[in-house]
Order: structure tokens, then sequence, then C-alpha cells
């Protein structure tokens, strides 16, 4: 990983000048040290309180997690607001944004868990994956704060934090289970072999299952972020109003959600050119049902063909990310698994779209294996899961 403690990671590849003086750099690899140090002494330590910062995309949040599983605090600041009139993220200003809001943010969550800055044991970051401009406020924000009170600092993975916030739900799950991870950016199918040990299963070959839902919602003209819109209104809705196709994709377990978009945005798109009024209901709920469908057929074949393959054991299925959320995919997913007498692990709804809390979990089990970051830390808008 970039940025892990190597010790002197801001003077490594960089010319005097660009990395700093003499004694800055002197200073620097001081921090590193004893960051490092104190990281080691903390896998020892019983009760560790961490404090977490996400800015990976329009909300700015932040939490104190101890031990990985109890929620001292969590504030998040949603930039819902500020992006609707644009019918998305815009990331310029969301970074902006995430800078006015990042100290105040951290103030409430310190204050939420009746603790100061000194007080806590390390802190954590999201670099990546998200909007480049978004995540640099963040890890700037906290790598600032690491310095100056000598913290380490732990960097996380966005997506393992959505994973992770299956272990503040439940804080008796222990790797390992599978996992349906779907959010804005994410469709995939991961097993989670211990914490921080993923291996893809499989993955969408196109859009992610939330952006689908956010593109479907634009053609019905509903306000950004479309996801939690098309859910409620297809609560009241017809599913069988219209039948979309069931994409072939190679993998066995992928996922494909551009041809089933493009079927929607055709069908609505017929309506209107017949001056048909648009029963939006009818529509979401259509469109939801083809997609929640796809991703627990998915699902479901990978645990019969894991029952088959390991003679009856089933892994413990979980879900994580915004898309997560979804009703229809939380009742679908439910009964598949109650089916299959398979135990069903899903976020909290408040925990299924960004927080600062899941960061704050993955980063106490980032922490047990000693990855901690150091200062030439950066973004990485493309980072993995797997
Ligand atoms: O995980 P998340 O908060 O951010 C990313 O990491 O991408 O996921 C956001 C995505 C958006 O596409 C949003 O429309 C979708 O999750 N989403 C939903 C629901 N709530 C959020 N999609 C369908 N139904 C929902 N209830
Ligand atoms: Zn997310």
């Amino acid at each position: 990983m970039d940025g892990a403690a190597t010790g002197g990671g801001l003077a490594s590849g960089k010319s005097g000048e660009e990395a700093g003086t003499t004694e800055e750099i002197g200073a620097f690899m001081r921090y590193e040290a004893a960051a490092a140090a104190r990281a080691e002494a903390l896998r020892g330590k019983e009760k560790v309180q961490i404090l977490a910062l996400e800015t990976s995309c329009d909300e700015t949040a932040a939490a104190v997690i101890e031990d990985g599983r109890k929620i001292l605090s969590n504030v998040i600041f949603s930039q819902i607001d500020l992006h609707e009139l644009y019918g998305g993220v815009v990331p310029e200003i969301a970074s902006r944004a995430h800078m006015e809001a990042c100290d105040r943010v951290i103030d409430e969550a310190l204050k939420g868990a009746g603790m100061t800055l000194e007080e806590v044991d390390a802190l954590a970051v999201t670099y990546g994956p998200g909007l480049v401009g978004a995540l640099l406020t963040g890890v700037n924000c906290m790598k600032g704060l690491a310095y100056a009170t000598g913290k380490p600092l732990i960097p996380v993975n966005h997506m393992e934090g959505h994973v992770s916030a299956n272990f503040l739900t439940y804080p008796e799950l222990e790797p390992p289970f599978v996992c349906l991870v779907v959010s804005g950016g994410h469709s995939h199918l991961v097993e989670v072999a211990d914490y921080g040990e993923y291996h893809l299963i499989g993955q969408t070959t196109d859009d992610a299952a939330g952006e689908a839902f956010d593109k479907a919602a634009r053609v019905l003209g509903l306000p950004y972020p479309g996801g939690p819109r098309i859910d409620a209104l297809a609560e009241e809705g017809n599913p069988g109003f219209m039948t979309l196709p069931k994409p072939k994709t190679e993998g066995r377990y992928d996922y494909s959600f551009s041809g089933v978009k493009t079927a929607f945005l055709n069908f609505v798109h017929g309506m209107e050119q017949r001056g048909e009024p648009l029963p939006k209901a009818d529509l979401a709920a259509g469109f939801r049902e083809a997609v929640c469908e796809q991703l627990t057929e998915k699902a479901e074949r990978l645990l019969l063909d894991r029952k088959a393959e390991e003679g009856g054991a089933l892994p413990a299925m979980a879900m994580a990310g915004g898309v997560s959320a979804n009703r229809e995919l939380r009742r679908r997913m439910t009964a598949m698994c109650e089916r299959l007498g398979v135990p069903l692990f899903m976020p909290r709804l408040d925990l299924c779209t960004d927080n600062g809390a899941m960061i704050g979990s993955a980063a106490y089990y980032q922490l047990r294996t000693g990855k901690i970051a150091d200062l030439s830390l950066n973004a990485k808008p493309a980072l993995r899961l797997v």
C-alpha cells in the first residue's frame, strides 16, 4: 500500500525541495517512528477508540468507534442539498463543502463521544475509492491531525468500510462469510475470508447497481439521489407493469445492469412519444424488481454452488453498500436465505449508506494487523477492494 509506514515516507522519491527542509524531514520521520511505536502498543490495549473521517463522495462524516464494534458517536453532514440542483454530485462543490465541514463534523463526533482529540487512540481516514478532491480534503485533514497529535493514522478502503458496517450491526459476526457489495460504484460478490482479506467472486461488467438506480430515477424525473426515491415510489407500484430483459453474463456470478437500464429508458421514452402519462410508481417497481432479482439470483447461485462443492456447508451471507438499504432487495435476500437456511447479515439502515462509523470499524481491524499510513499517504480514487 502506498503510504504504508516505512519511515520517512514523505521524503521518499522526492527532491529535498519538494519534500521540505532537512529539519522538516527529520520531524516527519520522528512522527512516523513514534506513530508506528504507538500503533504497535495499541495492538495489546484493551479498549481502542478510533476517530474516523469519511469524505469520499458527498457525505462529510466522522465517528468515534470502540474496538471496531461499538459506536460512541456517528455524525453525518449530507451535502445532498448542495448537489440536488445539478442532478448529481459536482466534484468541485463536494471538495469545498468537505473542507468547510470537516472540522465541525470532527468536533461534533468527539463531543458526542464525550472525548477530546487527545483521548482517542488513533485516527482513521478513507483514502479511496471516491472523488479525488473529496478524498484529498479528508486525507489532508487527518494527516494534519495525526502529525499534530503524534497519533497513528489508519488509511481505510471505503468499500472495506461498507463491509464493516456489518460488524457494527452484529457484534457477534466474524468472517468468513460471503458479501454482496452494492453501492453507487460497485456491484461485487466477495468472499470475506478474514478481516481485511477479500476474494473476488463476481462483479458487474458495466454499471453498478446504485448507478443504474440513479440513472433510471433521472429518466423518471426524480431528484438526486435516485436510488432511495425509486425505492420509495416502487412500494406503491405494480412490478408486473413491464418486463425487462434478463442479461446474460460470461462469468457465472457476474452482474450486468446496462441492458436493463437501456430497455427501461426505451420503454419510458416510447410511452412519452406516444403521449401516454407515466405511471411512475409502476415503472419504478418494474425497474427495482429487475435489479433486485438479478442481485439475489446470483447470490443464490453462489450459495447453491458452494453447498454442492463443500458437501452441504453453506457460508453465511452479508450485504453492504448504499443499495443494501433497498427494501425489495432486503426482502428478497431475506426470503432466499431463509429458504436455504443461511444466516443473513444486513447493516442497520443508517449504516448502509456512507458514514464514518464503518470506517472506524474497518480501521480497528487494520490496526490489529499493523497497517498504518505514513505522511506520504495520498488519495487513491480507483482503489480496489479485491
Ligand atoms: O454506498 P453509498 O452510500 O455510496 C457509494 O459508495 O457509492 O451508495 C450510494 C448509492 C447511490 O447510487 C444511491 O442511489 C443508492 O446507493 N441507494 C439506493 C438506496 N439507498 C441508496 N438504491 C436503491 N435503493 C435504496 N433504498
Ligand atoms: Zn459508499
